[in-house]
């Protein structure tokens, strides 16, 4: 077999060309970093459950009309996607205060939101992804006024969805992050969610007890990244046959 062509590799997934114009194939890697990825690690079977997961929040957003990348699932750790431009923005909505609004702002994590947030931070590692203003945006001509009136619309219509979809398991979204890009449908420009969502990409507690099912748990050391995100695959019904993760045998003293 062919090569494939490998157009980037980021700190979680890799792009892979597609086998038609316009499209990619999406590799989920075992990968996750933190703080910029000051902390790394190789987490057995995260690639999995976000392939699974990506691929089961992107479908709900299709079925009740938000446009989207995701076009269908290959294998365990790949998904075919339409190839975007992505702006350079990470678009961030926050339903409760938790993360670097509560470092920045002071309120304590949990603290509910008078109403959902909607943030960009610019795509920069270099910089740590900083916090930008919509003055910013215009000004640098990083997204058109136009463009960031429709990405705070598609942001708060995924929030409305992505919440839904977790209250219904027992699990309270209190913020995420997505990426979005350009398509072109001959003349005309559209914008679509795009990367992915998955809990790498949202805060996920449970509902009863506030433990927390999401990238944090590897952040905080708060114990098992797999089982969090298993749990939340399970609640929602989408835990692959056969998942890479296997319970090692513990030793008891
Ligand atoms: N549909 C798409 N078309 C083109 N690029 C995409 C699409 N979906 C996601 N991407 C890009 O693919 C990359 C995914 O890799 P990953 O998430 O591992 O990157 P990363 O390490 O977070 O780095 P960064 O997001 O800063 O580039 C990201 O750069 C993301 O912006
Ligand atoms: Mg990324």
């Amino acid at each position: 077999m062919a090569r494939r062509k490998k157009i980037y590799e980021g700190k979680a997934k890799i792009l892979y060309e597609g086998p038609e114009p316009g499209t990619f194939v999406q590799y989920f890697k075992d990968d996750a970093t933190a703080f910029n990825a000051e902390k790394k690690a190789t987490i057995d079977g995260k690639g999995v459950l976000n392939n699974r997961l990506s691929e089961f929040f992107m479908k709900g957003l299709t079925q009740i009309g938000i446009p989207n990348h995701f076009l269908k699932r290959l294998n365990m750790r790949e998904q075919l996607i339409r190839q975007v431009e992505i702006i350079p923005l990470e678009v961030i909505v926050r339903n409760f205060a938790a993360g670097s609004m509560s470092t920045r702002l002071g309120l304590s994590e949990g603290t509910a939101l008078p109403r959902p947030i909607v943030e960009f931070c610019l795509k920069d590692d270099k910089l740590g992804d900083p916090l930008v203003s919509e003055e910013h945006i215009i000004a640098f001509g990083w997204a058109s006024q136009q463009d960031l009136d429709d990405m705070v619309a598609l942001a708060l219509r995924v929030n409305d969805f992505m919440s839904g979809v977790m209250l219904a398991v027992g699990i309270k979204l209190v913020d995420f992050k997505i990426e979005i890009g350009r398509v072109w449908d001959n003349d005309f420009q559209r914008l679509i969610v795009a990367d992915e969502i998955s809990p790498d990409s949202c805060r996920l507690w449970d509902v009863e007890t506030g433990q927390k099912l999401d990238k944090d748990v590897f952040r905080r050391d708060l114990g098992s990244l797999t089982d969090a995100y298993t749990e939340v695959a399970r609640r929602l019904g989408v835990l692959p046959s056969n998942v890479t993760h296997a319970t090692k045998p513990t030793l008891i003293n």
